[in-house]
C-alpha cells in the first residue's frame, strides 16, 4: 500500500509516504526561506515522496522558537516560501506548510506567551499568561498565515498543536491552569484549537491536518481518551487527518523508544475517532511502514530522520520492493 496513491481531503498523493515537518533552523533572520531549504526540500520530492511538510513555520516573531525559524507573517517571506511550493511541485510532489506557535518554548520571544504562567523548565524563560486580547490576536495570526499559505498554492495546512507548543499548552491540563473559558474542563482547554480550525473552515477549503501530541509522558502516560474525544470534535469541524505524535509538554521521556512506538495510538484514533490519521515516529523500514498501513492504523507514513539520511528513501524502497512499476510510473519524466 505504501507506494499507492491515495486522496485526502480533495488532494491525489501519488503514495503514502510523507517528510515530517522538521525544523533545520536555517532560516534568514526575518525568518525568510532560503537556498538551503529550496535544496533540502527539493531532494526529497525529488527522491519521490508523495508530500513534504515544511517544518513548523511560525505565525508571528514571538511565535519561533529559534530565531532561525521559518515565518509567514509578511508577504516577503511569503515570496521566499512561493518558490519552493513551485520547485516541489515540479516534482509531481504535493507540499504543506506546518503553522506552529512555539509558545513557552520560544527562545526567540523575550517573553513567551502561555495559557498560564509556568516554565516548560527551568532552562526555558518564564512566560506571561496570554490575556483575552492576545488570544484572539494569535488566532487572527494563525487565520492570516493560512490564507497566505493557501495563496502561494500549499496543497496541505497542518496546524502544530502536539510537542508541549502553544496550542498543546493550552490543550494540557499540565500547562493550563487558567480559570476563564479556556482553562479547566477539556471543552474550554480545547477552545483555542477548536476557534483556529472552526474560523479557518469559513473560508478554507484545502486540505487540512492537525498534528496532536496523543499522549503525555508525565508520571503516567496519559491523554488519550481526550486525544480520542479531541479527534472527533475536530473531524466534525472538517478536519482531514490528525498527524500522532507525542510527548513534549514536560522534559519527561517515555520510558521506551523503539520502532514505531506511536503507531498504536495513531490506530487507537483512527479506530475510535473514524479519522484518517498518519503514524510518525522511529518508522525505519519498509516493512513496518507497509504493515502500519496494512493492519489499518495509519493513512499516511510520515518520516523524519529516515528522510534526513536518506533523500531517496522512497526511490530506494520502491526499487527493492515493487520494481520496475513505481520507478515507470514515477521516474520515466524525472530521470
Ligand atoms: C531535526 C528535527 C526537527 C523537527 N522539527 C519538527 C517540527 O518542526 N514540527 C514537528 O511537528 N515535529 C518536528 N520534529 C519531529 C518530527 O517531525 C518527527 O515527528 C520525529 O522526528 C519522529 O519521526 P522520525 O523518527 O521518523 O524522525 C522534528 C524532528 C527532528 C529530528
Amino acid at each position: 500500500m505504501l507506494f499507492d496513491a491515495i486522496e485526502i481531503g480533495g488532494i491525489d498523493l501519488k503514495n503514502r509516504v510523507v517528510m515530517s515537518p522538521m525544523c533545520m533552523y536555517n532560516a534568514a533572520h526575518d525568518a525568510k526561506a532560503t537556498h538551503f531549504h529550496m535544496e533540502h526540500y527539493a531532494s526529497r520530492a525529488a527522491g519521490g515522496v508523495g508530500l513534504v511538510m515544511l517544518e513548523a513555520t511560525a505565525v508571528c516573531a514571538d511565535g519561533r522558537i529559534s530565531d532561525r525559524d521559518l515565518g509567514l507573517w509578511n508577504d516577503v517571506q511569503m515570496i521566499s516560501l512561493s518558490h519552493i511550493v513551485e520547485r516541489i511541485h515540479s516534482y509531481d510532489c504535493k507540499v504543506g506548510i506546518q503553522l506552529a506557535h512555539a509558545g513557552r518554548k520560544s527562545e526567540a520571544a523575550t517573553t513567551p506567551f502561555a495559557p498560564s504562567a509556568l516554565r516548560f523548565s527551568e532552562n526555558y524563560r518564564m512566560p506571561k499568561e496570554m490575556r483575552i486580547q492576545d488570544i484572539v490576536q494569535i488566532k487572527q495570526q494563525f487565520l492570516d498565515a493560512c490564507k497566505r499559505a493557501e495563496s502561494i498554492g500549499f496543497d496541505v495546512i497542518e496546524i502544530h498543536a502536539a510537542h508541549g507548543y502553544l496550542l498543546h499548552e493550552f490543550l494540557s491540563p499540565f500547562s493550563n491552569k487558567r480559570e476563564d473559558d479556556y482553562g479547566g474542563s477539556f471543552a474550554n482547554r480545547a477552545r483555542f484549537l477548536l476557534e483556529i480550525v472552526k474560523e479557518l473552515r469559513t473560508f478554507y477549503t484545502g486540505a487540512l491536518f492537525v498534528r496532536l501530541s496523543a499522549v503525555e509522558y508525565q508520571d503516567v502516560v496519559c491523554g488519550l481518551e481526550e486525544s480520542i474525544a479531541l479527534a472527533r470534535l475536530l473531524k466534525d469541524l472538517g478536519v482531514d487527518l490528525i498527524d500522532v505524535s507525542s510527548g513534549g509538554n514536560s522534559p519527561k521521556l517515555p520510558s521506551q523508544i523503539f520502532s514505531g512506538y506511536q503507531i498504536e495510538y495513531a490506530k487507537a484514533i483512527k479506530e475510535s475517532a473514524h479519522m484518517k490519521t498518519a503514524a510518525v515516529g522511529m518508522i525505519d523500514s519498509y516493512e513496518l511502514a507497509e504493515k502500519t498501513l496494512t493492519q489499518g492504523a495509519a493513512d499516511l507514513i510520515f518520516l523524519g530522520r529516515e528522510l534526513l539520511r536518506n533523500p531517496y528513501w522512497v526511490a530506494n524502497n520502491a526499487y527493492q520492493y515493487e520494481k520496475k512499476n513505481f520507478m515507470l510510473k514515477n521516474y520515466t519524466r524525472a530521470y
